[in-house]
């Protein structure tokens, strides 16, 4: 092997491998091929592909009659180990047919010794090189398409104009159950029960007469399992001249796909009519709170009524006496004309006194009964609590219960609906003398408070609609009593609706619910709990007529 010397070669410098027993021609080839070329000069077959194998070449020019190998053969060699090698053969005069076949088998060109000259061989060199690196760029696209075909999750066939398979990817083939050798040459026919083929083919007919794309979502039912889903796209296949010459077609199942739509839309449908059912409860509850909005009105109003009723006894025995001293003034005037006993003056004086008792007591009970809304006034907390005692004045005689107040007597007027908050201090009363059979002493207080954050906080079990501030200034009012206390496992209870403990026909167990209900249009607070010592105490917490 002999490397001829290497000049200064400026890049892009060709590699040429000359495989060349001649050493004449091997001489006139260098010289023809000139200073922009590497030539590593072999005179074997065996030299050459040795060579190859250790070093980078761009091009070979073979002469196929070597010492170790002889005519075709000597490519066919060659090309087992280094196919990627674009190859010029070179051959005598006598030999031009060899080489013409040698072209066949995959060598780039051929070129006859004694007739190329420089400009001839270094184009022949130049297409080599470059249909070689076309083919090579062709061959990897090939594989590229063709992989992804093979491996794609979609089923894809080829038919020619007749609907025989002229390819059919891995994916249909395993689905068939057959070899692509067993799919192509053959039709839907050899596969697919008659009508299903048919209708496959009437489609190949529709994509072939339209010339475009067909798509179409097809629906099998399997005759075991449920119903499934394939999306079709089927378009003609078109040859270089742009003649139609065929159909493929891609499928894949989207059976997942068509459920999730169908549940989606059921879900849909499910959900308006959820909105629809949720409306019309909504109208329900809405009609239902209005209806229980009056219903305890009429409770509240029920209540009074009983309370009055209760009261009905008291206050008649209360006017009576009143009434008496009138009757005892009227019949002394009627009488005794001219009575020296008693000065006159004392008389009317005493029967005055007795038509403002009578007259107070009538007032506070119709001022009690006086039906209506909650309408707000500023008013004297105080006030209204010793008309309120007035009210039930004689329930607290038999038993004897004293009654002791302790009224802050500087207090802002409270915002309030007089007659609805009597109500509420009637009943507390009325519940603190029934709580004292054998008598007592009921303690009336009121003061004034600023509140802590820790006493804003709604106190366990309180409900409270409004929430008060921190730092706000309070009425608060509290009863006290030293009767029977409430016994610790019905505390929770005594705002319940029909919660009692007295004795059928004495209490409603309405009292305290609608004293709760009231207080609570206030804004305010009512507790009932048990005093250390005995008895009970509740506290009422109004608003300020400011706050
Ligand atoms: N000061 C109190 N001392 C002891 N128990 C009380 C006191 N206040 C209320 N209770 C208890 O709370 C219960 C409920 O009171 P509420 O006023 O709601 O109904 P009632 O007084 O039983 O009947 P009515 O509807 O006639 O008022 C009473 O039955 C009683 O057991
Ligand atoms: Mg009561």
């Amino acid at each position: 092997m002999t490397r001829p010397s290497q000049s200064q070669v400026q890049p892009p410098a060709r590699r040429v491998l000359l495989t060349e027993d001649s050493p004449a021609d091997a001489l006139l080839l260098q010289s023809l091929l000139g200073a922009e070329c590497v030539v590593t000069c072999v005179s074997t077959l065996a030299e050459g592909m040795a060579v190859c194998s250790q070093e980078q070449f761009d091009i070979v020019l073979l002469d196929l009659f070597l010492p170790d190998s002889r005519g075709l053969d000597t490519l066919m060699q060659f090309q087992t180990l280094h196919s990627d090698l674009p190859i010029l053969v070179m051959s005598g005069l006598d030999d031009e047919q060899t080489a013409a076949a040698a072209v066949h088998e995959g060598a780039q060109d051929y070129l006859v010794k004694g007739q190329m000259d420089e400009v001839l061989l270094h184009r022949a060199m130049r297409y080599a090189i470059e249909r070689k690196s076309a083919e090579r760029a062709l061959r990897e696209s090939e594989a590229f398409y063709q992989s992804l075909v093979e491996n794609l999750p979609q089923y894809i066939y080829r038919k020619d104009m007749a609907g025989r398979f002229t390819f059919a990817n891995r994916r249909f083939c395993t689905q068939l159950g057959k070899t692509p050798a067993e799919v192509v040459g053959h039709t839907d026919l050899d596969f697919f029960p008659p009508e299903l083929a048919e209708k496959y083919q009437a489609d190949d007919r529709r994509v072939l007469a339209a010339g475009k794309l067909f798509e179409t979502v097809e629906e099998h039912t399997p005759t075991t399992g449920e119903k499934e889903y394939v999306q079709v796209v089927k378009t003609p296949v078109f040859n270089a001249q742009g003649r139609i010459v065929g159909t493929q077609g891609i499928f894949w199942d989207v059976t997942a796909r068509v459920r999730g739509e169908e549940r989606l839309k059921k879900a849909h449908s499910d959900l308006a009519r959820s909105r629809e059912d949720l409306l019309r409860t909504l109208v329900d509850l809405q009609r239902s709170h209005s209806q229980i909005k009056e219903a305890q009105l009429q409770v509240i109003e029920m209540e009074k009524m009983h309370t009055i009723g209760q009261m009905a006894a008291g206050i008649a025995h209360e006017v009576k006496n009143p009434l008496a001293v009138i009757r005892m003034g009227v019949d002394f005037f009627s009488n005794s004309p001219e009575s020296e006993a008693e000065p006159t003056s004392t008389i009317i004086k005493d029967m005055q006194d007795a038509l403002h008792r009578a007259d107070s007591i009538i007032m506070g009970l119709l001022d009690f009964s006086a039906p209506g809304k909650v309408e707000l006034r500023p008013a004297d907390l105080n006030m209204l609590l010793r008309s309120s005692l007035n009210l039930v004045r004689h329930e607290l005689k038999t038993p004897h219960i004293s009654v002791q107040t302790e009224f802050c007597e500087h207090l802002p007027a409270v915002l309030v609906d007089a007659n609805k908050i009597k109500q509420v201090f009637v009943n507390v009363l009325t519940n603190a003398v029934h709580a004292m059979p054998e008598g007592g002493t009921l303690t009336v207080r009121t003061y004034i408070k600023k509140l802590t954050p820790e006493e804003a906080k709604p106190s366990p079990g309180a409900r409270r609609t409004h929430e008060f501030r921190a730092g706000e200034r309070v009425l608060v009012t509290e009863f006290d009593d030293t009767g029977t206390g409430i016994p610790e496992d019905k505390l929770g209870r005594v705002f319940e609706p029909f919660f009692t403990t007295k004795e059928t026909g004495k209490g409603t167990g309405l009292g305290l619910t609608v004293t709760r209900k009231i207080v609570e249009l206030h804004e305010g607070t009512i507790q009932l709990q048990n005093q250390p010592e005995r008895g009970a105490r509740a506290t009422i917490t109004l608003r300020t007529e400011r706050s």
